[in-house]
């Protein structure tokens, strides 16, 4: 298994460019199930998610070709509708071709994920929204197996505002007959772009990005090529890289209207912050002021930035307080955080983060995509070597990301 081996204290200057973002282009990886015929999808990651579901994809009868960025995925010959344990259970985005699955071809076998490492992740919701919009679902022997005449469109109120939930009841509700409300609807950037997919492919969604999004059905969709947005928590990442370590980087090919949150803190930290249309540009400080966050769905502070930024806060001048509200066991970098120095005390939800001057190199271990990445840039910016193992977490959702922070002059490699 591949390491990353860092030798910190180095700052970060210069320019990277972020790949596409792989929250979006799997749920639109998803939706093409729901047409007939290839679709040429641009700006994709080249990460292992997209890589297992294109697997999941093909197990049902696409056929794939990836190019550079540029993934062409026919699903012409669609002929089995089962998406099996092997691949759901080493990536639970697979659960998304539920709905498409149902409302295209009236029956689906999906396999329940199960657990996860940061929290229980339930799929109840993504359940009762198809339910309500008429189908049968009956759970055995961990699969889900889903049956449907004509879905018909509904008013769904979701408790909480799941984003994979949003995107597989969109997905199911394009081609039912009449109009599904989804009200309390995800509003991240991912779920607009799976609508802006999904408009140009022939389906009428309107008030996406808001938490009411209105979908009437259609009776068929063609396929229409689509560029995938810049991957927000990609860009995140390396801004945080650049604030660590007291650099100055640069994000091109961004879109900075989807970084509202994190910018606001990074600059509460100290960091000086420009913005251009589409790119961002951050210079670190000295050393962070500490400052108290709290997740929340979109336009909150991103879960999936919040080891980052702990990250950042281990290292400020004083006290920081991260309250985790939308997964309960998102904390599993803090031990390995703290096996570099770091003075993290976990309390239910929060995290109390007491700053050190000095963080220092150590071996570590990766346990899930956003806890590696924490793990890198504490390594950036502590003194000394650190060696992260199980990076194939990072692989899942991060593209060449070792060579893309070599080429802001860090000191990394990967080790077999
Ligand atoms: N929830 C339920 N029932 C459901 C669905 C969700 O109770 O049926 C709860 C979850 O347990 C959680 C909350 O709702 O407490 C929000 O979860 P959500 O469903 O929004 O998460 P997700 O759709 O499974 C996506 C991203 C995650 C990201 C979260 C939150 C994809 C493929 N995954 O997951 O990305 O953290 O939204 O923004 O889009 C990552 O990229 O590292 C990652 C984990």
């Amino acid at each position: 298994m591949d390491c990353i081996e860092i030798e910190g204290g180095v700052q970060l200057h210069g320019h990277v460019r972020v790949s596409g973002a792989k929250n979006a282009a799997l749920p639109i990886m998803a939706s093409l199930l729901l047409t007939t015929g290839a679709t040429r999808l641009r700006n994709v990651p080249r990460v292992r998610d997209v890589v297992t579901f294109g697997q999941v994809l093909q197990a049902l009868g696409a056929k794939m070709s990836f190019d550079a960025s540029e993934l062409v995925i026919d699903t012409s010959a669609i002929d089995r509708y089962e998406a099996p344990y092997d691949l759901v259970k080493t990536m639970r985005a697979s659960f998304l071709v539920l709905g498409p699955l149902l409302a295209r071809y009236g029956q689906a076998r999906v396999s329940l994920p199960g657990g996860c490492a940061i929290g229980a992740r339930p799929v109840n919701l993504h359940l009762k929204g198809l339910q309500a919009l008429g189908a049968r679902l009956e759970l055995t022997q961990g699969y889900v197996h889903g049956y449907a005449d004509q879905l018909r469109g509904t008013a769904i109120v979701l408790p909480s505002a799941t984003v994979t939930g949003t995107e597989n009841i969109m997905m199911a509700a394009v081609l039912a007959k009449g109009t599904t409300i989804i009200d309390n609807a995800a509003r991240e950037p991912e779920v607009v772009d799976l609508a802006e997919s999904l408009t140009q492919m022939g389906a009428r969604v309107t008030g996406v990005g808001s938490s009411c999004i209105s979908i009437e059905g259609v009776p068929r969709l063609q396929p229409a090529a689509h560029d995938i947005i810049p991957d927000r928590i990609e860009a995140g990442t390396f801004l945080v890289a650049g604030a660590m370590t007291g650099g100055d980087v640069t994000i091109d090919h961004c879109l900075p209207v989807h970084l509202g949150a994190l910018l606001d803190h990074l600059r509460a930290t100290g960091a000086a912050v420009e913005v251009g249309d589409d790119w961002v540009r951050v210079i670190g400080s000295e050393r962070a002021y500490p400052l108290d966050l709290a997740t929340a769905p979109y336009p909150g502070f991103p879960t999936d930035m919040q080891a980052q930024m702990m990250a950042l806060l281990s290292r400020a001048n004083g006290r920081s307080i991260i309250s985790e509200t939308v997964f309960e066991n998102r904390y599993m970098h803090a031990a390995e955080l703290s096996r570099m120095g770091a003075e993290i005390h976990l309390e239910g939800a929060d995290a109390i983060v007491m700053g050190v001057p000095q963080l220092h190199g150590a071996p570590v271990m990766a346990t899930d995509l956003r806890a590696s990445a924490s793990l890198i840039l504490a390594g950036l910016a502590a003194q000394g070597i650190t060696t992260v193992s199980r990076v194939y977490h990072l692989d899942r959702g991060y593209e060449q990301i070792e060579a893309k922070l070599a080429a802001l002059g860090a000191k990394i490699r990967r080790l077999p």
